[in-house]
């Protein structure tokens, strides 16, 4: 009598079983969010609802009890890091905190995490600097760590950006004139012939936008952003695409950044972190 699994049987009988598990029915919690963020175990205690707090407050930054004074526009952190940075690509927080402190050449100093986070209040959400040490300050640097959980530091010498961070497109530069067709045809039914926004997307340009000392005021930054990120959910824009649109929508005017205007006031950068006994 054959035997039931000879050696030939036996390896068909593995490959299937290895496509099976490792092929591409893969169950939710195998997804790339899932896996790299929203399923990550939150810490025990106070340090869990830190990052929790973290959470709520990247996802809803502008009108969070907590953050609001802060902020001068009508974004949210997860408006540009998509899912809450769980995004893999779209200006994803997943390994962000491996990178700090890292220098910057924008301050022409080395920077904390912690410093990273608080200047994007000043120019991406057009507001004022939160204190160093608040308890707002404290709980985003929490979530944005937690999004590294088990990944190896990796300081970052030469900028202020983590090992997931949106490549850099090869060409420069966009056509405003062909970037409006485009915007027309793609973006505006989201975000408004004009800018504006709407209840399906937030302003791009005019005075609740970000401001133009933000990384996205430059074009060939928001260029690389847009094909990683818009339109939501249906990414297909070719890189020369992405450049006419970056063109088009940066053409428009946005609040002027003034670093004075952006800082706390003297004496309020920064509070001490404890109960204070
Ligand atoms: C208008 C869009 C926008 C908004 C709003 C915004 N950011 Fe950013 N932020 C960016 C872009 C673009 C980068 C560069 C990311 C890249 O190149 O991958 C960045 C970078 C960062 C980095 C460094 C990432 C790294 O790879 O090291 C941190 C941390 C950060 N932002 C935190 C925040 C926080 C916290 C908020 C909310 C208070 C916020 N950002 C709001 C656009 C924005
Ligand atoms: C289906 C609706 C939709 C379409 C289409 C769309 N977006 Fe967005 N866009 C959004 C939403 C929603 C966000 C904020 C993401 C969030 O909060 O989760 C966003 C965020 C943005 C941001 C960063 C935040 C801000 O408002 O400055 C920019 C810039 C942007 N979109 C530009 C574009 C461009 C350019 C296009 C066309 C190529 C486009 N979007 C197409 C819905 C859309």
């Amino acid at each position: 009598m054959e035997p039931m699994f000879d050696n030939k049987r036996l390896l068909w009988l593995l490959a299937l079983v290895a496509a099976f598990l490792f092929g591409p029915y893969r169950s939710p919690a195998d997804e790339p969010n899932a896996s790299q963020g929203t399923e990550r175990k939150l810490p025990p205690g106070e340090l869990g609802r830190l990052v929790q707090l973290g959470r709520e407050i990247v996802e809803n930054t502008h009108d969070h009890p907590l953050s609001k004074e802060f902020v001068g526009n009508s974004l949210d952190c997860t408006s540009c890091h998509l899912d809450a940075g769980t995004h893999p690509e779209a200006a994803s927080f997943l390994g962000v905190a491996t990178a700090y402190p890292a220098w910057s050449p924008r301050e022409k100093r080395v920077i904390t995490l912690q410093d990273r986070a608080l200047n994007c209040f000043m120019r991406s959400q057009n507001g004022t600097r939160p204190p160093v040490g608040s308890q707002v300050a404290v709980a985003i640097t929490a979530y944005i760590t937690w999004l590294s959980t088990d990944q190896p530091i990796r300081m970052n010498p030469d900028k202020p950006l983590g090992p997931n961070h949106v490549p850099p497109l090869e060409q420069t530069t966009g056509d405003i004139d062909r970037g409006k067709t485009l915007y027309e045809d793609n973006c505006a039914y989201c975000h408004g012939d004009n800018g504006e926004g709407s209840d399906d997307g937030p302003p791009v340009w005019g005075d609740e936008s970000y401001n133009d000392g933000a990384g996205l005021s430059r074009v060939p930054k928001l260029a690389s952003w847009l094909k990683v990120a818009m339109p939501l959910d249906d990414t297909t824009l070719t890189s020369q695409e992405a450049l006419d649109i970056a063109a088009y929508v940066n053409s428009h005017s946005r609040p002027k950044f003034r670093l004075q205007d952006h800082l706390p006031e003297e004496g309020k950068a920064g509070v001490y972190n404890g109960d204070g006994r």
